[in-house]
Parts: C-alpha cells; structure tokens; sequence
C-alpha cells in the first residue's frame, strides 16, 4: 500500500528548528543547542509540577529570591534544572534567573560563550499548590563582541533572538519565536517530544476581555481605573488567573488585553522587564499584536538593570489600543 505523504507529518521542536536554521546561509545550528537545553529542562520541570503533593515539592522555602519574594521549593528547583541543562551548552555565555540576585558569567565571548539565556524559572508559583497552571518564561540574546559583561545582557527587547514560554497546564504548551512568527509545541508525553501544533500564530482582534487584577483599583491611576468603569459599561469580561503565562497564553490565543499597571505601592509595576514583559512582548508583537508599557513600546524600553520592573499592557492591537485611549 502506498503512504500519502501530506502536511500532517509530525514536525518535532528539534526538526522544527533545524529546518528553520537551515535558511540561513551562516547557520551554524548552534541556536538548535540552546532550544535543545531548555527543552529538556522544562520536560523536567513539567514532571516536578506534575507530582506536586505527591513528591516534596510543594510549599516554602523559608528564603527570600532577590524580589524579596518568597522562593517556593518549586522555584528552586526549576532555577536548578535550568542552570544545569544550559550551563554546559558551549555556547551559553550568560545565563540570569529572577532568582539570581547576580547572571552567572559562563564563557566569555571569545570561548565561545555567544549567547545569553534569561529566564523566570517558574511563573506564577504562588498558584503551585492548588494546581493552577504555572510555566517557565525565557529570552535569548546575542552578546557583543566587546562591552562589560554586566552592560552585555542590558540590550533592549527588540535585539533578542529568541523568546518564549512553557505552561504546565492541562497540557505542556512551548510557544516560541525566533522572529520568524509564532510557533505553538505540546509535550506529547507518550514520546516525550515537543510537537508542532500550530506554526505562525495570530492574536486575534473583538475578544473583549481584559485580564486584571481588580482588587488593586483603588490604587490604580485615574486613568486605568476609567478604563475599567468603560469596560464595565461596554460588555466587557473579566479573566485573571495570577500566572503570567497562563493569562498571556489565554490572550494569545483568544485575544484581549492582559494587564499589569503601576500601582500607588508599585510605581514601576511587578513584573519585570527583562524575562517576564522582554520574551512575552516579542511573542504578542510576531503574533500580530501590541505589547506597551501605558503608551512606550516594551521592546523599545532601554533596560537598566537585570531585575528592572515595567508595567504591561499586551494583546489583541483593537484592545491594547482601547485601553490606552483612556491612559495616554
Ligand atoms: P512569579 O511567580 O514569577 O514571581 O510571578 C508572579 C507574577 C505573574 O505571574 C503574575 O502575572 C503576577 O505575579 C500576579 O501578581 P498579583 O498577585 O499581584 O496579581
Ligand atoms: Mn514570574
Ligand atoms: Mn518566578
């Protein structure tokens, strides 16, 4: 019987990225490396948040991450599987962790050391113990030539050459781009790969639903706070899960607009730039959206320091832009 080879075949993370360096000329196929690493350390990471309750996982550690945050033991260990997997990868230079106070300077750039990995080991892990979805968020950029180290990795979003996110959901979704569009991965835990669900992704446009955390209105600015007394009168619905990836995931697919504003006791909002707004604006603006800090593009925004806090405004473009009607 003859096989009908069509579309459908199965397209691994791997292969995907193999072909995609392959159009290009001075492809060394090193990128595949680092895709490679975090591939496997999310598996990892996916299998911990999936035996929470059952393995000693779930809970506190007694210390304090370089936010002042309470570090959950998930926390730690998903920084640990990170640093391990792309610790030994000949061509991470730098790698920085929301919950490494300092990057940890792996290889200069003349050993090799090319890139520079950023991430948020585990998002949303104050949702850990009830079982809501959580995910890894992470940023690639090149390293230059010459500069300090410190100054290497203070390059503006709109430089990085990578950015995407794993949400352990009810399934383990990898979103990626590598400037190229938007690629959509689901763990197949049968075969254990990442696979290819759905290639150049578009936020769509009319989902009229915002993603806030409400209780803070009181000490949201007058503007943000019209905006939602709008909302209100317009048909407007509400979804706030608290784990950035699985809001901006929700949005990405459904549209919208995800919100986290400055708030009179966080006047530079709670998120930060480089490995939580960085990574998730590159992907809603190769999806077709819009990503801003209240009106300043976030890839535009020179970074100052690795743990620097922005606030977001992202999503569908028609949304993005109704929200900033009532704050610009
Ligand atoms: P993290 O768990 O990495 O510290 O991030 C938590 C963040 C983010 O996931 C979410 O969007 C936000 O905190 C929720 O904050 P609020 O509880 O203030 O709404
Ligand atoms: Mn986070
Ligand atoms: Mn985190």
């Amino acid at each position: 019987m003859e096989h009908n080879w069509t579309s459908d075949n199965l397209t691994s993370l791997q292969s995907h990225i193999l072909a995609e360096e392959q159009k290009y000329e001075d492809a060394t196929g090193e990128f595949s490396w680092i895709l490679s690493a975090i591939s496997l350390a999310t598996k990892a990471i996916g299998n911990k948040v999936r035996c929470a309750r059952i393995e000693d996982v779930v809970g506190e550690v007694g210390s304090e991450n370089v936010q002042g945050e309470m570090q959950h033991k998930l926390d730690v260990i998903s920084n640990e599987l990170i640093l391990r997997c792309l610790g030994d990868r000949d061509n991470v230079g730098i790698l920085a962790s929301e919950e490494n106070e300092t990057p940890f300077f792996l290889r200069k750039r003349t050993e090799g050391g090319k890139y520079a990995v950023l991430f948020d080991p585990l998002d949303g892990s104050s949702n850990i113990d009830v079982s809501v979805g959580v995910g890894t968020i992470f940023s690639v950029l090149r390293l230059p030539d010459g500069g300090t180290r410190e100054d290497a990795i203070l390059q503006k979003g709109n430089k990085q050459v990578a950015a995407g996110y794993v949400l352990y959901g009810s399934s383990t979704i990898l979103v990626l781009t590598t400037g190229n569009g938007v690629n959509m991965f689901v763990l197949d835990q049968a075969i254990g790969s990442f696979v290819l669900v759905e290639a150049k992704l578009q936020i769509p446009n009319g989902n009229k639903t915002y993603s806030i955390n409400e209780a803070y209105t009181a000490r949201f600015s007058d503007g943000v706070q019209s905006y939602l007394e709008w909302a209100h009168q317009n048909n407007y619905s509400s979804r706030y899960i608290g784990s950035m990836v699985a809001d901006v995931h929700r949005t990405l697919l459904k549209g919208g607009v995800f919100i986290y504003p400055p708030t009179s006791d966080k006047p530079e909002g709670k998120l930060r730039l480089m490995y939580e707004a960085n990574p998730m604006a590159m992907i809603i603006e190769q999806a077709g959206g819009k990503a801003t800090a209240l009106g300043d593009r976030i890839l535009d925004i020179h970074p100052t320091g690795l743990h620097e806090r922005t606030s977001v405004v992202l999503g569908s473009t028609d949304q993005v832009d109704q929200f900033l009607k009532h704050t610009t």
